[in-house]
């Protein structure tokens, strides 16, 4: 058929991550309903990767799309300098007091890369705005933060980054904290902390940088010492947030507070782009001024569009009903479980789980993320009704939280399936 959605894709589309050339075709999805995807010729797919980390409630929810379908006929966008509307104050409100902190404000934008420009943004003009500036942010080896300039800048450099390496600003990279370095790495903020504006950090789960897992007292340490020495801690929880790491967000499961926190992902149950950048009144209040150049000169068109707003705020009465945690609690332990399975295959490498993630490398071919077993994994899974895209040889599940029992089991058994055929015949890199 000449005139498939796939032919007119390949006619004007240029899809993300990907590479057209010799690239499988990408499967039209018509629908899309709790955990499962559905193509123009009525097959399913279980949705492993809650599409990209945003679905938290399942595909189409009803209850959002209803709040959708009557903000939508209300205001469904309005400039948001000289303007304020209700959905934007509302869940300004409502997720305040559910922050990991002390946070009094919240400033939005479109999506996890601008949550985290705007950030970076904050805290180095928090410092020049003082008079005081510092010149220098501090990130994570392996970390990832987006795509944008600033995002990338702060990210570890990488097969994503790399054509853009002389354009990217150097932060001081320092790896995450283990009890072997975590006194080596205070001593170093002590030494360095001075020139440190801030501090990006993906809190105990790095996602893109391969589901990298540390532990919440060395990173409580870690975050003890930067703040002596005056560094904004901006935590980065675009991904590890609403559920993700088994608690609503992942500062839950720390006793330091940060001074900024970046948002996006399941903000809005995964229905709308949205980002928000929540802060303190003291990094606030820096940019207070008779001066208009102390100003936060950033803006979207779309700054807390009414529609995005409505979303999560409807996203949010969801995160609020008892089965949202309880769910959560349920995928967490059946994760914990399947350990135990995947410790019992020699080529499953360092097999770990966190809440809803589970991840472990296939030990054949080189890490990274261009391991051709990726790709292989992916269109095996989809022959049999999963979505699963690993990172290089780092495999994980992350599915939403609505994820059946049995759906639960059907990827278990392909993990498994998986787990054995490699053993048997490694795929080169
Ligand atoms: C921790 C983290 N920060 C930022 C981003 C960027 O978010 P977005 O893709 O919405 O720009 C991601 C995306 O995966 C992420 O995992």
């Amino acid at each position: 058929m000449m005139n498939s959605l796939t032919d007119r894709d390949r006619r004007v589309i240029w899809h993300p991550y990907t590479q057209h050339k010799g690239y499988l075709p990408p499967i039209p999805v018509v629908k899309g309903k709790d955990s499962l995807l559905f193509d123009d010729q009525g097959n399913s797919y279980i949705d492993a990767v809650s599409s990209w980390w945003v679905t938290i409630h399942g595909h189409a929810n009803p209850y959002i799309a209803e709040k959708l379908y009557r903000q939508a006929l209300l205001l469904e966008q309005v400039i948001f300098a000289g303007f304020t509307h209700e959905p934007a104050v509302a869940l300004a409100e409502r997720l305040l007091p559910l922050l990991p902190g002390p946070f009094t404000r919240v400033f939005y934008s479109d999506n996890g890369s601008t949550a985290v420009e705007v950030a970076i943004k904050m805290a180095i003009q928090f410092w020049s705005n003082q008079d005081r500036p510092r010149r220098k942010v501090l990130a994570f080896r392996h970390s990832y933060h987006g795509d944008t300039f600033g995002a990338m800048s702060v990210s570890e450099r990488s097969v994503f980054t790399d054509p853009f390496r002389d354009y990217l600003f150097d932060p001081v990279f320092i790896d995450m904290p283990t009890r072997e370095n975590i006194d080596e790495l205070r001593a170093f903020l002590q030494l360095h902390g001075p020139q440190i504006a801030g501090f990006i950090y993906e809190p105990l789960l790095q996602g893109a940088g391969g589901m990298r897992m540390c532990e919440a007292e060395l990173l409580d340490r870690l975050l003890d010492a930067a703040s002596e020495q005056g560094i904004l801690c901006i935590a980065d929880e675009v991904m590890t947030g609403f559920g993700r790491t088994g608690r609503l967000f992942a500062g839950e499961y720390l006793r330091h507070k940060a001074d900024i926190l970046c948002l996006s992902k399941g903000l809005t149950g995964g229905t709308m782009a949205l980002g928000v950048t929540a802060t303190t009144e003291r990094l606030f209040e820096a940019f207070l001024s008779d001066d208009k150049r102390k100003t936060l000169f950033h803006g979207h068109s779309f700054t807390a569009n009414p529609l995005a707003c409505t979303a999560a705020l409807a996203s949010l009465d969801l995160v609020q009903r008892p089965e949202f945690l309880a769910n959560i609690r349920r995928i967490s332990e059946r994760h914990q479980v399947f350990l135990s399975t995947l410790h019992s295959y020699p080529i499953a490498g360092n097999p770990r789980a966190l809440g809803t993630v589970l991840a472990f490398e296939i030990k054949t071919g080189r890490d990274g993320y261009i391991n051709a077993i990726g790709p292989a994994i992916t269109r095996d899974a989809l022959a049999k009704g999963v979505y699963l895209r690993p990172l290089g040889n780092t495999v994980y599940f992350m599915p939403p939280y609505c994820i059946t029992e049995k759906e639960m089991d059907q990827v278990y058994d392909l993990l498994v399936h998986c787990l054995m055929q490699y053993s048997k015949q490694p795929v080169s890199p």
